[in-house]
């Protein structure tokens, strides 16, 4: 009797541990199954990074007057801030500006595709202007039409011992797979960062530049004359900007509206130094513009003029993103100021008006990045949308949306209002990277389906990468998911 209460008591106990040992094994596979799934969504990247790094700055202050990358050229009415940007659609043509210091002219542009053998001329126009107390140089703008694809071109301007001569590269023809690199700039200024920046991305071997605006910064001056430091600038990025088309936009910086010293109308210092081929898209400005090149379509917008609906920026926008062909051009680039996703707390929400009237186009249109500048760090955003809020829904926040664009803020050239180095904590959702510091960055088209993404932080005279992604093409990308489903359902079918 007392045996078999000890033997029932022991079976008891042994079915008590080996519950035990099973609710054990159990919560340890819980455990690490919780592990798993935790880990998977740290490597998946749902968790935005904001970087620790710290730099120790160059002092924010512009480089003075007399630094040797400001000289003027010597002699007579030499001419200097030679700059170059696209003259065309897609890439047979280039603007070719420089301005003299001392008469007009001489105004004809000699080109050929070999040194000192310059077969071809063609005539700028010429203008100049004043700003307050300052008196500008006389600008030159000269069309040079016709030209070849991939062909390396010589020119000249000036005359006799004065004449100074530069080359360009003419990109491929337009075509879905044909590779370009692209540089991408911000807010550049003219201070000593900005001239780690521009060296850095000089050794990038970047074919063009997509500038997302702010240049010179000379507004931040006080005497008012502000043509003296857009001069400093056009001679300072003359070294880059003679050699290979910058796609230029407007940022704040360029408005110059000061009805205190009477000069009322904007952008008037940007607009007569700084052109854009906007009549080849059709545009009624030279603030907003489209050009194609190599295998890209990029499309410029203007931050501080009107774009809401029935404005001419709104309407042009409409039509020149149905005209945008993937088949032809895989990549579509959006470049404008003011970023419309931004967690740094410098210019927090001042895209949100742009946000509101635009976003849902560049989903439906597939963009497959958007660059602003305007904040002074860095910052890349995952893939997310906010359409779907209207004053009734109440959803309104932003979400996950495989259509829509990266964002990318790049105002971080090195001008002299410094680093903006405050982020709004926790960091949000839609952040993917942020980081205070200066750079500029490369996006290298392979073919239609990826391009190679590298953010350079400066880091105190030495480019190191800091931010890199393989970018995988938003239509071609689309139109390859769609077709995978096609093939699959005929393939349940069968
Ligand atoms: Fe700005």
């Amino acid at each position: 009797m007392l045996h078999s209460k000890i033997v029932n008591t022991l079976q008891a106990d042994k079915g008590t541990l080996t519950s035990l040992v099973t609710r054990m094994q159990a919560m340890l596979l819980n455990i690490v199954l919780a592990s798993f799934v935790f880990l998977s969504c740290i490597r998946d990247g749902s968790a935005g990074i904001t970087s620790s790094f710290v730099r120790s700055a160059f002092p924010a202050v512009d480089m003075p007057v007399d630094h040797e990358v400001f000289a003027v050229p010597k002699g007579y009415n030499a001419p200097q801030q030679v700059h170059i940007t696209q003259g065309d659609y897609d890439g047979k043509a280039v603007i070719i500006s420089w301005v003299t210091p001392d008469e007009p002219g001489p105004r004809h542009v000699q080109y050929g595709t070999s040194k000192n053998n310059y077969k071809t001329s063609k005539e700028s126009t010429v203008a100049n202007y004043t700003f307050y107390n300052y008196k500008s140089g006389y600008i030159h703008h000269c069309l040079v039409e016709g030209l070849e694809y991939s062909t390396k071109y010589y020119y000249r301007i000036g005359s006799g011992d004065c004449a100074r001569e530069f080359w360009f590269e003419t990109p491929p023809k337009i075509g879905p797979d044909t590779p370009y690199k692209f540089g991408i700039i911000g807010d550049l200024g003219q201070t000593f960062n900005s001239l780690s920046t521009l060296e850095h991305y000089i050794e990038s071997g970047g074919q063009a530049v997509l500038y997302v605006g702010d240049l010179s910064y000379s507004d931040q001056h006080d005497n008012k004359d502000n043509g003296l430091r857009w001069d400093t600038w056009g001679r300072f990025a003359e070294m880059s900007a003679a050699y290979q088309p910058w796609m230029w936009n407007v940022g704040n910086h360029e408005v110059e509206f000061l009805p205190e010293v009477g000069e009322v109308i904007p952008f008037k210092n940007y607009l007569y130094r700084y052109t854009t081929p906007y009549l080849a898209s059709h545009s009624s400005s030279p603030l907003w513009y489209a050009v194609r090149r190599a295998s890209a379509h990029i499309i410029v917008l203007s931050s501080y003029s009107p774009f809401v609906k029935y404005t001419p920026q709104y309407i042009w926008l409409k039509q020149e993103l149905a005209r945008v062909d993937r088949k032809k051009t895989p990549w579509l680039f959006v470049i404008m100021h003011k970023p419309l996703y931004n967690s740094n707390t410098a210019h927090y929400m001042e895209g949100e008006a742009m946000r509101s009237v635009f976003e849902s186009w560049f989903v439906q249109y597939k963009v497959d990045v958007i660059f602003a500048g305007h904040v002074h760090a860095y910052e890349r955003s995952y893939r997310y949308s906010n359409i779907d809020y209207n004053i009734t829904s109440g959803r309104r926040y932003p979400v996950p949306d495989k259509s829509a664009p990266i964002y990318i803020t790049i105002g971080d050239g090195g001008n002299l209002e410094g680093l903006a180095s405050r982020y709004l904590d926790p960091q949000p959702e839609y952040s993917a990277f942020r980081e205070a510091s200066y750079g500029h960055a490369t996006l290298e088209i392979k073919n239609r389906t990826h391009a190679i993404y590298h953010w350079y932080r400066n880091d105190d005279g030495v480019k190191v990468p800091a931010d890199s992604l393989v970018l995988h093409n938003q239509y071609w990308g689309y139109i390859g998911r769609k077709q995978n489903q096609l093939i699959e359902e005929v393939s349940n079918i069968e």
